[in-house]
Formats: C-alpha cells, sequence, structure tokens
C-alpha cells in the first residue's frame, strides 16, 4: 500500500482543490486500491503538531470548481521553521520528519507560494521524499513560467476595473484600483492592461508621482473626464525605492494612509482638483471557483505530479516552460523570487500603448 501525504500551505488562492483532485485521481488511476490518500490539515502546522485525516475517493471527487482549499491552510514563514516552539515546546523540524514517519508516508506533496517551496526544499534536504506544485495569484514562484491561481486573480481583477470604469467614467474621477501583489507586480500588470488601465504602478518600476499626475492631466487636456490606476500593493515611489533597506522599511511603515493607493489618491485629488476614489478589491481576488486556464493548468500540474510520485523521482516541483509541463529540482528555486523584467515585452507593448508607469 502506498501512502501519499498532500497538503496546502501559504495565502489560498483558486484552484488547489483541482491540484489535489489531479494528483489523486491519477494515483488511483495507476495503483487502484494500493493506494491511500492523506490530507495534512491547516498546511504544515498540520504536520507539525499531527493532524491529518485519512481521505477517501468521495473527499476528492467533485471539488475540481470549488475554490479554497478541502484540507485548510496556514503561514508557517520559513525563517520560523528552524526556531523551537517554546510554548508547546516542538522542534519543527524534528516533529515534520517524526509525523511523516508516524504516517508511515512514502512521499509529502505540497501545494504552495514562496515560503512553501523552501520549507518543501528543507525538507527534501533532510531525507524526506517531497514533490511540489506551484502556487499563487502573485505568479512570483521562480523556475515556473505560470502559478496555478495567477490567471483567476487576473480574471477578477479585470472584472473589477471594468466595473470602476462605467462609474469613474459617469462621475469624472480618478479611479485607484489596487491590487494584491506587496513584492511583485506580475497581477496589476496582466489586469491593467486587460482592464485598460491608464497609468500602471508596480514595485518593479519605482513612480515619480509628478509623472502620473502630468498623465492625469494631460488626459484632462485631451477631453478625457476620467483615469484609471492599477497600483500593486508594493507599489513605491522613487524616493523611497532610493533609500537603503531598512530605512526604506521604517518609512513605509510610516506612510499615514492605510495603504499607498491612498496616499497616491490624495497627491492625485490635490494636484489636479479631480475627485480621486481608491477600490481594494483585496481577499476578493483569491475568492471563488478557479477558472478555466486555471482548471487545465491544475489537472496538468497535479498529473505530473503524481507522475513523478510514480516514478519515485522526488525533490521537484511540477512547473510550466512554454507548453510543456516539467520538473524542476527544489533546490534550484527555493528562495528565488520571479519579479517582472522591467524589459519585459509584456511591459514593453502596454508602453508602446500608451500607458504610464510613473517613470
Ligand atoms: O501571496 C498571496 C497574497 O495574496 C499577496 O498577493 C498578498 O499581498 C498577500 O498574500 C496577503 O496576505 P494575507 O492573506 O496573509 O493577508
Amino acid at each position: 500500500m502506498k501512502r501519499i501525504g498532500i497538503l496546502t500551505s501559504g495565502g489560498d488562492c483558486q484552484g488547489l482543490n483541482a491540484s489535489i483532485r489531479g494528483v489523486a485521481k491519477t494515483l488511483y488511476n495507476y495503483y487502484g486500491a494500493d493506494v491511500q490518500i492523506i490530507g495534512i490539515i491547516d498546511g504544515y502546522r498540520g504536520l507539525i503538531y499531527g493532524e491529518s485525516k485519512e481521505l477517501n475517493r468521495e473527499d476528492l471527487s467533485g471539488i475540481l470548481t470549488m475554490g479554497g482549499t478541502i484540507l485548510g491552510t496556514s503561514r508557517q514563514p520559513f525563517k520560523l521553521m528552524r526556531v523551537i516552539d517554546d510554548e508547546n515546546s516542538v522542534d519543527k523540524v524534528a516533529a515534520m520528519k517524526e509525523n511523516y514517519k508516524k504516517l508511515k508516508l512514502d512521499c509529502l506533496v505540497v501545494l504552495g507560494g514562496n515560503g512553501t517551496q523552501k520549507t518543501a526544499n528543507l525538507l527534501s534536504e533532510e531525507g524526506l521524499n517531497v514533490v511540489s506544485l506551484p502556487k499563487t495569484i502573485d505568479n512570483d514562484l521562480w523556475g515556473t513560467d505560470m502559478t496555478f491561481g495567477f490567471q483567476s486573480a487576473v480574471d477578477i481583477a479585470t472584472q473589477v476595473i471594468d466595473c470602476i470604469h462605467t462609474t469613474a467614467t459617469s462621475h469624472g474621477r480618478v479611479f485607484i484600483v489596487e491590487v494584491m501583489g506587496h513584492k511583485v507586480g506580475w497581477l496589476t500588470l496582466y489586469a491593467g492592461i486587460a482592464g485598460g488601465a491608464d497609468v500602471i504602478l508596480i514595485p518593479e518600476i519605482p513612480y515619480d508621482i509628478n509623472s502620473v499626475i502630468e498623465t492625469i492631466k494631460k488626459r484632462t487636456r485631451e477631453g478625457k473626464n476620467f483615469s484609471i490606476l492599477a497600483v500593486a500593493e508594493g507599489a513605491i515611489s522613487k524616493e523611497l525605492a532610493a533609500l537603503p533597506k531598512k530605512k526604506r522599511k521604517q518609512a513605509i511603515a510610516e506612510i499615514a494612509y492605510p495603504s499607498i493607493s491612498y496616499k497616491i489618491a490624495a497627491e492625485i485629488e490635490q494636484a489636479t482638483g479631480q475627485e480621486t476614489r481608491v477600490t481594494v478589491p483585496g481577499h476578493f481576488q483569491r475568492g471563488g471557483s478557479p477558472d478555466a486556464y486555471d482548471r487545465l493548468i491544475c489537472t496538468r500540474f497535479g498529473v505530473a505530479a503524481a507522475n513523478l510520485i510514480i516514478n519515485k523521482d522526488y525533490g521537484k516541483m511540477v512547473a510550466l516552460k512554454g507548453q510543456e509541463i516539467v520538473a524542476v529540482p527544489l533546490s534550484e528555486i527555493a528562495g528565488k523570487l520571479k519579479d517582472v523584467p522591467v524589459d519585459s515585452p509584456v511591459v514593453q507593448a502596454a508602453k508602446d500603448l500608451g500607458i504610464s508607469f510613473g517613470e
């Protein structure tokens, strides 16, 4: 009997259940009654503190379109993995290895983003058989062209910008749609272009507020009574970006607004006299059913992960390269961030179209 553990870790997103299903169905097809899937509850927390449940075929059926995760998830920061949990006197890494053994697992399947993959690599280095899938609406995982969850989130953020367009034109207002992404701007870039934003601000391209204001004024001069800005949570001004890391962090923490978008809105309103509003879709972007693209990619990732298990090819993350599904060693991707290259053809296309990045 093969025993395969599976967990979902970090922020949730669309497609987690579709991926779990992809792994499980493929294993059932191959091993028949000789495989048992063990769901680890709430991500690495369940592996540390020994919470799991045996899943049967019914648990794994009918979940293709379901949002969230049937296993639950939690954030367990990588930097604390080697720190003893004093409250419970638990050595987390030792506990995970112990519980893997207790559960008699042949392999652990991990679905997660950057921090999750770092811990997956750590467990692999500690001798556990690990296979992982790339999850996050941020699309910032190194080693894969695409993470699942991203396209569904792009769809939602785009719909938000679409809806904001109608109200912005009716009122002749400036609107900022704040899109998720503290470290990278993939989601803002894609949704901004798809939604027809006039200005896109992302962490990778620090902005000059005067340039943003000038774009809006120019639109007004050209007879456009409204403007739409797609702004990433982590958008940063040129002045702040120029500060050394520690000072920059402190300056960001001291910003006297709920988020950067509200500061930008106040600056625009003051300089242009035009009413400026902020819309923050927030976690809405991570909720609901995966779109068709994500259902397909999750299924392909799930099948590929199951095939790695069948071939005993551990210590790898399944990934998309061009149109192909490949497997990349966890040691190659752990700790690396895939941000938007400033010279990316997508950024260039947006610029050619006249979209301002506030440079
Ligand atoms: O990493 C996914 C993500 O949704 C980011 O885009 C966002 O900045 C962050 O998680 C929000 O984290 P939390 O769900 O813990 O508030």
